[in-house]
């Protein structure tokens, strides 16, 4: 019914009002107040009143989406609503945490749960949709926008990736609490070189298929109704005007049939990337190679029209990026009613909701991560102790709400010491430090810590030495990490290195908490410091969240979606390297095998480590070949778990392949099952695994799945780097 409605709308538009389909602005202006005579924005005006415009982004709030939707539906000729979209990357205004700290969660149900709360938050202020989930797999810390993504592996971050989408876009898109989704970026921007944001990105054929590809095909399977661009070129073409990214696997192979949205002014972008010549070429190749939607280049707008009738692009090709855009808006139900999502009552009642605070809560809490606890120094007894807490974040209520939160109120999140205060029966003394000057939020690139306040200093080493513990929260400030924050240290910024060095020599019985937005490298801490919890930016309730995993009201379960390094110069690090001709150490003194001469190759903490207050014991791995054709493979694994610690925990057990032969080289272990598991103290459970032809295989280089008869090794553990083995073979 949809497709005819679009034949009768399509037959009536004019080119220039399909063009207008293609055109999204950015509204950052006060839409509610006089409209500009003059300049850019009553430029745009005159747009939306000719139906020249598709979309606004960075609108919000049910009265500036009111008034720009209405102009669009009453003002233009056609009366076509506009489709709204906005950055909601981890909330609208009740922040989740960060999304690598949520796929540190390895729950899909909790990561559903936190894209359904984004969206009913973000429906209610008029968005309708979101540019997330972001799924560009990264295997460099120093890329700032690993905190926005699942982290280093396909698999998990294929099922991230369908999880957001899920949650974001519900189970009945027309519903005015649901938003469409946008897989993004496609595709390779994650391989930035050297981390650096916008960077080149040149990967080999095999890199692409089977690491970059598998989330974006799986979102695609999932339903996502869009799909951005990438900034970066891929194999020397800008990914923006890259027709085999776009119309040959997207929209070709993979029958996608929503609609692609450039990124901001990326169109222009290729005139920089030495790709087109000027913005009329511009906007001619990236139409061409399937580019829908042009965000904020004006190029579309501007060119396309002419360029149809010189014949540069054909009209079937705007026919079809139109057709795709009005569907999405005909399955948003926006030519029902285009001021579904404007409801002012709604809006009020469902921003920051106790219900929205509780779910963000829970997701924290499953996104913590127990890296180290010697000597159980975790969880911290309820009574009678007494605890320093140290460190500027320690009372920042803007950090936790991480990069990507604009529609976030400042200073809104609960801090550590907001949430350990909630603790009455231990005495708690919080010094600062040193101090983090935060700057001006918004494009802060670095901490300082003042070092020369001796009395902070004084104040901090004072109140350690009369601690029974210290807890110190360290790491990065909220805008550290994110868009054009690549870093090229990994390091506790500033000075909070010394900070905790100076701690440590007069209270050694430290818990350092981290609050980051990328892997860090620490491994005087991890030498040194007895117990280590990644708390990443937790969103609102980050404090209260941390607080109860360290008092042990939960007991920690997160695993982590991406390496953390020894230092800088090992990244980019991932488990599931390629295993080389010079694999193995061979001897202490031999040189030419694949490895550094000043440090291991392994890193400081592998993927998927993370440790509970309860201890597991794996034994018992099991496995049958049900069917051993390789066409048709069918093999069990199973392994039994038993909880041999003294606390009700949660773990999740990774299953890990390695295809010891191949057509083309497969990595060392991939990781193709996980399951989270609860167990009771002393309790065992047996976990089993299948796998079959959607797990055993690869893509070849022409992106086709195949799978060879040979031997396969299986590995299931707590972790990518601790495991137990065994063999099987298909013929
Ligand atoms: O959605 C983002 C994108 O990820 C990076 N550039 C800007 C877009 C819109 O804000």
């Amino acid at each position: 019914a949809i497709e005819s409605k679009l034949d009768s709308l399509l037959g009536i538009m004019t080119l220039e009002e399909k063009i207008g389909q293609m055109n999204q602005y950015n509204g950052f202006w006060d839409l509610t107040g006089p409209q500009p005579k003059e300049g850019a924005a009553a430029k745009k005006y005159e747009h939306l009143r000719k139906g020249w415009v598709g979309s606004m982004l960075n609108v919000r709030g049910v009265k500036d989406v009111r008034a720009v939707q209405k102009i669009a539906v009453e003002e233009s000729r056609l009366g076509i609503p506009l489709i709204i979209g906005f950055d909601v990357i981890h909330g609208y205004k009740t922040m989740s945490p960060i999304p690598l700290a949520e796929s540190a969660s390895w729950d899909m149900e909790a990561i559903k749960k936190s894209a359904e709360v984004a969206a009913l938050e973000a429906s209610a202020a008029g968005i309708n949709w979101t540019f997330a989930p972001m799924i560009d797999i990264s295997r460099d810390a120093r890329w700032g926008r690993v905190m926005e993504g699942g982290g280093e592996d396909p698999f998990l971050g294929a099922k991230i990736g369908v999880a957001r989408v899920q949650g974001f876009q519900g189970e009945e898109l027309s519903a005015n609490y649901t938003i469409a989704a946008c897989a993004k970026h496609f595709a390779g921007y994650g391989f930035s070189e050297s981390g650096r944001d916008y960077n080149t990105v040149d990967i080999g054929t095999s890199t692409l298929n089977n690491i970059v590809f598998p989330p974006f095909r799986a979102a695609n399977d999932a339903g996502v109704k869009t799909f951005m661009n990438s900034f970066n070129e891929l194999n020397g073409i800008p990914a923006t005007g890259n027709k085999m990214l776009q119309r040959d696997v997207l929209k070709g192979d993979w029958n996608f049939t929503g609609f692609i949205v450039s990124d901001w002014g990326s169109i222009t972008e290729m005139i920089a990337h030495g790709y087109a010549k000027d913005g009329k070429k511009a906007a001619e190749l990236a139409a061409n190679a399937g580019s829908d939607m042009d965000m904020e280049s004006y190029l579309y707008v501007e060119h396309l029209a002419d360029l149809v009738k010189e014949g540069k692009v054909e009209e079937k090709l705007i026919n079809d990026a139109a057709r795709r855009i009005l569907r999405v808006k005909y399955e948003l139900g926006l030519f029902d009613d285009p001021y579904k999502y404007c409801d002012e009552k709604r809006e009020k009642e469902v921003l920051g909701s106790s219900e929205n605070n509780d779910a963000v809560l829970d997701i924290a809490k499953k996104s913590i991560v127990l890296l180290k606890n010697e000597n159980q120094l975790l969880p911290l007894k309820k009574e009678g102790q007494k605890i320093a807490l140290i460190g500027a974040l320690a009372s920042d209520k803007n950090s936790p709400l991480g990069s990507w939160r604009i529609a976030a109120d400042d200073d809104t999140a609960i801090s550590v010491l907001e949430g350990m205060q909630q603790y009455k029966g231990n005495s708690l003394k919080y010094a600062k430090g040193a101090d983090v000057s935060i700057g001006n939020t918004a494009f802060v690139t670095e901490t300082k810590i003042n070092t020369t306040d001796k009395g902070e200093l004084g104040e901090a080493i004072k109140a350690a030495k009369d601690a029974d513990v210290v807890v110190m929260v360290l790491g990065e400030i909220g805008f550290q990490s994110g868009e054009g924050r690549s870093r090229t240290e990994l390091d506790l910024p500033g000075v909070q290195q010394e900070l905790l060095e100076a701690i440590y020599k007069v209270n050694t019985n430290i818990v350092l908490v981290l609050n980051n937005g990328r892997p860090l490298a620490i491994p005087w801490a991890d030498e040194h410091i007895p117990a280590i919890v990644e708390a990443w930016h937790l969103g609102t309730q980050s404090g209260n969240a941390i607080a109860q995993v360290l008092y042990g009201d939960y007991n920690p379960s997160g695993k982590l979606p991406m390496s953390f390094p020894r230092n800088v110069g090992q990244v980019p690090i991932y488990y599931n390297y390629k295993n080389t001709g010079r694999p193995t150490e061979p001897a202490p003194d031999i040189v030419f095998w694949s490895h550094y001469s000043d440090q291991k190759n392994s890193p400081l903490y592998a993927f998927g480590h993370g440790l509970s207050y309860t201890t597991f014991e794996y034994s018992n791995l099991k496995v049958t070949t049900e069917n051993q054709s390789y066409n048709n493979p069918k093999v069990l694994v199973s392994i039994e778990l038993a909880n041999t610690g003294d606390y009700e925990g949660k773990e999740v057990v990774q299953l890990y392949i390695r295809d010891l032969f191949a057509s083309i080289t497969r990595p060392v272990k991939e990781l193709k099952g996980f399951e989270m598991i609860s167990l009771k103290p002393g309790e065992t459970k047996t976990v089993n695994f299948e796998l079959d032809k959607e797990t055993l295989g690869f893509y070849d280089n022409k992106n086709t799945w195949i799978i060879e008869p040979g031997e396969f090794e299986v590995f299931v553990g707590g972790s990518s780097d601790k495991t137990m083995k065994s063999t099987f073979e298909l013929k």
